[in-house]
């Protein structure tokens, strides 16, 4: 485990981060199936997330794949499955600049996890061959699609969810 010291690089480890040394081989492979395009050219510029911003991205299905599409008309939302291309995978613990304290990166919805898969679900306003285009994204520029699905609220939604940490800071 490597433990390492405040930094001002952007992609460094702040007080408290622990980063960790990656597995040796990948387990798995996969496919980009297109690319999200989005006004966001900087990580800092990009909403922290799905709600923050109303501004109309397009999704870019590799023309390979846009028979998929078929069905999905008419509805309303589909969750979007992305590749945070410019994140670190390493980071154990994160401390994220808009929280005070440190958290697990399995307690965080932050970019920067062993495999920076990215999930969001995205008002769907039409589909004109292989563009969607969507409201309800949060990412960069390019960054590489993995997969779209449907979103069924009578079974994704979650009324009465909880993350404990989140609630406490809000008292
Ligand atoms: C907090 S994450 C949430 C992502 C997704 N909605 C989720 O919950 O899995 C969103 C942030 O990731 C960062 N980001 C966006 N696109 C990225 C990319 N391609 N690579 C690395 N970081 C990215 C931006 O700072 C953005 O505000």
């Amino acid at each position: 485990m490597t433990e390492a010291a405040n930094s001002d690089d952007p992609d460094g480890l702040r007080e408290g981060e622990v980063a960790v040394a990656p597995p040796e081989k990948f387990d798995a492979q996969l496919f980009y199936i297109g690319r999200i395009r989005t006004p966001w050219r900087r990580r800092e510029e990009c909403p922290k997330n799905a709600r923050e911003s109303d501004a109309e991205c397009i999704i870019e299905l590799d023309p390979r794949w846009a028979d998929g599409l078929q069905g999905l008309d008419r509805t309303s939302h589909v969750i979007v499955l992305y590749w945070m291309h410019e994140a670190r995978r390493d980071l154990v613990l994160q401390a994220p600049h808009h929280y005070a304290e440190h958290r697990g990166t399995f307690a965080l919805r932050s970019p920067a996890r062993p495999n920076p898969i990215a999930l969001s679900v995205a008002r769907l306003l039409r589909i004109e061959g292989n563009r969607l285009s969507v409201v309800g994204i949060d990412c960069l520029d390019g960054t590489p699609l993995l997969d779209i699905k449907p979103y069924f609220a009578s079974t994704d939604a979650v009324p009465d969810a909880v993350v404990g940490w989140h609630v406490e800071r809000r008292r």
